[in-house]
């Protein structure tokens, strides 16, 4: 089938190469030259397991291209998918510009009969706005085009987007019109495996249900989070509570790790955004709003465990960080703990020395050259005459460290552990003061 889809970033970028790669004539447009020049030379803007072989592999068989050239790539589709971003703005709300932009877009070189596909994470009632923008283009055109706008939200997980994408748990469609089913289920069709995935609902629902299951995902952990406060007051271990729970299967393992906060690119955004459309329609919605709250003040919690141990003299100190990432298989910092706990550690007085094995030129990009922040090559190195160790990011490379190497290389015997990496028992056979999120009082 012949496919287009507008914006080349994450969610673009992976439904685009993926669709190519069984057989679909994909073709990307996005506003930024050189990200498309770029891309026709393999170099992907992204981290992301698979996906530069995958990238490569359809362009030079042809069925995967990129191009800034908006009316041709209008032509091309008949379904074109819109993947562009959704900043928040100002006051939290998803904001729509970039969306109907694509669509005026659509609107204007369109000549054959369109179905325009809803990727990006947006609120209920886009599909609406989508629907009013193109039939305005047309009605000034003086065309009438034949097109339907549905919603396919996605589901992918950074760090794993392609075999999700690949291998999908559901794909959601929301349309009322029969030839949308017909055509979205031929598109899927080669992902559409074992049992029926595809699940038709209208628009609407389609919509929340993206936001609903972010915002679930988000209050298991926050909830996790908060029990894991309670651990702590209570001399309990929160590892020992999530075994606990996570075997009944109504609870379940999945998402119930507790740790210094949810960051990324899709939990704090969507939460904030379900919150704020919630308001825009006189609805309160109490549960949302704590599962911010818990959030936010658990990534102050790495910062706090330091405070309390140096007893509120960071000044000076220096702290070997060890995972940057919002979480491993990805140098996506966004909305990560590590930037919360840098900037107090900054604004306290203290440097940094950190380590991650993907995210060192984001947080080259993000913050440029400082004196308080030192970026080295290993997680050995960010030892170097460090005061304490703070694990952020749950990589592989950091589970099974040489604890008497850290030990000789500390300062201070301190390790905080925003993920429950180690074992405290073994912390305190090894002589430091050990930090674990909800693991009874600290050693
Ligand atoms: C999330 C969802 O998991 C995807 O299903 C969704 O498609 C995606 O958002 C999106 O809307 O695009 P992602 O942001 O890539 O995916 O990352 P997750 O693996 O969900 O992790 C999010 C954050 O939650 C990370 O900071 C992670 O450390 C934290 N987390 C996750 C926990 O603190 N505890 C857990 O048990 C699980």
């Amino acid at each position: 089938m012949k496919v287009t889809v507008f914006g080349i970033g994450y969610v673009g970028l992976v439904q685009a190469a993926v669709l190519a790669s069984v057989g679909h004539d994909v073709v990307c447009v996005d506003v930024d030259e050189a990200k498309v020049e770029n891309l026709k030379k393999g170099l992907i803007p992204i981290y992301e397991p698979g996906l530069t072989p995958l990238v490569e592999e359809t362009y030079q068989n042809g069925l995967l291209n990129f191009t800034t050239d908006a009316e041709m790539g209008v032509t091309h589709g008949d379904i074109q998918f819109i993947a562009v971003g959704t900043p928040p703005d100002e006051d939290g709300s998803a904001d729509l510009k970039y969306v109907l932009a694509v669509a005026e877009t659509i609107a204007t070189y369109m000549n054959t009969p369109k179905i325009i596909v809803d990727k990006s994470t947006v609120p209920v009632g886009t599909a609406d706005k989508v629907t009013n923008k193109i039939s305005n283009v047309l009605l000034d055109r003086g065309e009438t085009i034949d097109f339907n706008v549905a919603s396919n939200p996605e589901f992918l997980k950074e760090g794993a987007a392609v075999s999700d994408c690949m291998k999908p748990d559901r794909i959601v469609v929301g349309t009322d019109n029969e030839h949308v089913k017909s055509s979205m289920r031929e598109l899927y069709a080669p992902f559409n495996r074992n049992h029926d995935r595809m699940i038709f609902m209208d628009v609407r629902s389609a919509e929340l249900t993206k936001y609903a299951a972010n915002c679930m995902l988000a209050t298991k952990i926050s909830f996790m989070n908060e029990m894991s406060n309670l651990a702590e007051r209570l001399g309990a271990d929160i590892e020992a509570v999530r075994h606990g729970i996570g075997s009944d299967s109504r609870i379940g393992y999945q998402f119930i790790y507790p740790g210094c906060g949810y960051g990324g690119s899709c939990f704090p955004k969507d939460v904030q955004a379900l919150i704020r459309t919630s308001n825009e329609i006189g609805y309160s919605p109490s549960l949302l709003t704590a599962v911010e709250t818990v959030n936010v003040a658990q990534k102050q919690k790495l910062y706090s465990n330091l405070n309390d141990y140096f007893k509120g003299e960071l000044a000076g100190k220096t702290i070997a960080l060890w995972g940057l990432s919002f979480k491993p298989q990805t140098d996506d910092m966004r909305e990560a703990s590590s930037i919360v706990l840098m900037k107090a550690l900054w604004e306290a007085g203290a440097k940094v020395q950190a380590y991650d094995p993907e995210a060192m030129e984001e947080c080259q990009r993000i913050f440029g050259s400082r004196d308080d922040l030192l970026l080295v090559g290993t997680k050995e190195s960010a030892l170097n005459n460090a005061d304490a160790l703070v694990v952020c990011t749950e990589w592989s490379q950091f589970r099974a460290p040489d604890f008497n190497l850290i030990a000789d290389q500390l300062n201070h015997k301190v390790i905080v552990d925003g993920r429950n990496l180690y074992d405290p028992q073994l912390m305190l056979e090894k002589g430091f003061s050990y930090y674990g999120i909800g693991r009874g009082e600290s050693v």
